[in-house]
């Protein structure tokens, strides 16, 4: 593993130049990274030009603070696994649908023998990375919003499928609003991970009940999934604390070992949980691994 790149912003990061050997994203870990949105104009110098200028016509600053954080947060843990500086690290986005450029990022810059895949999500004040060490990897975060039947009704139609739609109607109406969240999430990041993104609709996918442990259950049958890894596909939930719920996906094993982590001492930030409701304590670069959650 190629040591941890010095960064070049003052005041951040600096916490990665000396951190050592990097966590070890083997064939079947995945680690998640958590950040909380805040203005770090700092950060800024960090991105490439095309970052910024997303950055800047971004009106709400907690868009802007969102977007900054997600992408600073990626460049730092890449520049930690592939010894390159954060702001020097190329992404290419060619979408495997249709050749245009809005398709899923990835690291276009050589990596050298550092195998990293990533995906990002970002909703509220929550920001999360996700690393595996090569497989395809989806990660979505999303704030549970008490729905209106309207809105429920109108959900659970385009989001559910034909089986989920059972296991749902049986459900009590107070638990309507988070299932829906739960399975949402759920078939995003496998949506993500594929590359696909919501060109698939969810309801195109089956997963198991939000009471159940997450997997995948079913994809539309007659459809030629763009990724034959697809039909391996391992599904974890995780601890983003409420009033969020999240989950990740990796393609291509069924044995897959999650850690949940702290993100923003990597920011420059004082250290803080960030997660309240995390279950159990979370590992800096320096720390030793903590699984929270290992099948
Ligand atoms: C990918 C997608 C699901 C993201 O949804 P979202 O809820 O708005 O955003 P999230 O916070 O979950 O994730 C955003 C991040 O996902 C990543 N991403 C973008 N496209 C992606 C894709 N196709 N697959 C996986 N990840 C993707 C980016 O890093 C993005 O971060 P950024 O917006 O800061 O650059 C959604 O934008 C989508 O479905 N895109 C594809 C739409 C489509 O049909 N395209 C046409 C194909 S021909
Ligand atoms: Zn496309």
């Amino acid at each position: 593993m190629a040591p941890a790149a010095a960064a070049q912003v003052p005041g951040a990061i600096s916490s990665v130049s000396h951190a050592g050997p990097a966590p070890d994203e083997t064939d079947t870990a995945c680690s998640v990274w958590w950040a909380t949105a805040r203005p770090r104009p700092e950060l800024v110098a960090l991105l490439d030009a095309a970052e910024r200028q997303r950055a800047e016509r971004l009106r709400r600053t907690v868009d802007r603070d969102r977007y900054v954080t997600a992408h600073a947060l990626v460049r730092i843990l890449l520049s930690a696994r592939t010894g390159i500086p954060p702001q020097a690290l190329r992404f290419e986005t060619t979408c495997h649908r249709c050749g245009g450029g809005h398709g899923k990022p990835r690291l276009d810059s050589d990596p050298g023998d550092a195998q990293v895949a990533f995906n990002l999500a970002h909703a509220g004040n929550r920001v999360v990375v996700a690393l595996t060490g090569g497989l395809h990897v989806g990660i979505d975060v999303d704030v549970v919003r008490n729905l209106d039947r309207e809105d429920l009704a109108m959900l659970s139609g385009e989001i559910l499928s034909t089986a989920e739609r059972v296991s749902y109607a049986e459900l009590p109406s107070c638990e309507r609003s988070r299932a829906l969240a739960v399975w949402w999430t759920r078939k995003e990041a496998v949506l993500k991970a594929t590359g696909d993104g919501l060109a698939i609709p969810p309801a195109h996918i089956s997963v198991t009940d939000p009471g159940s442990a997450p997997a995948v259950t079913a994809w539309d049958p007659g459809r030629t999934w763009p990724s034959p890894m697809a039909a391996v596909t391992c599904l974890r939930d995780l601890s983003p604390g409420a009033p969020y719920v999240a989950s990740v996906a990796v393609l291509g094993t069924d044995a897959l070992t999650v850690t949940e982590q702290a993100g923003d001492a990597l920011l420059g930030d004082p250290w803080e949980p960030p997660l309240r409701h995390s279950p159990g304590p979370i590992r800096l670069l320096t720390g030793t691994p903590h699984t929270l959650r290992s099948w």
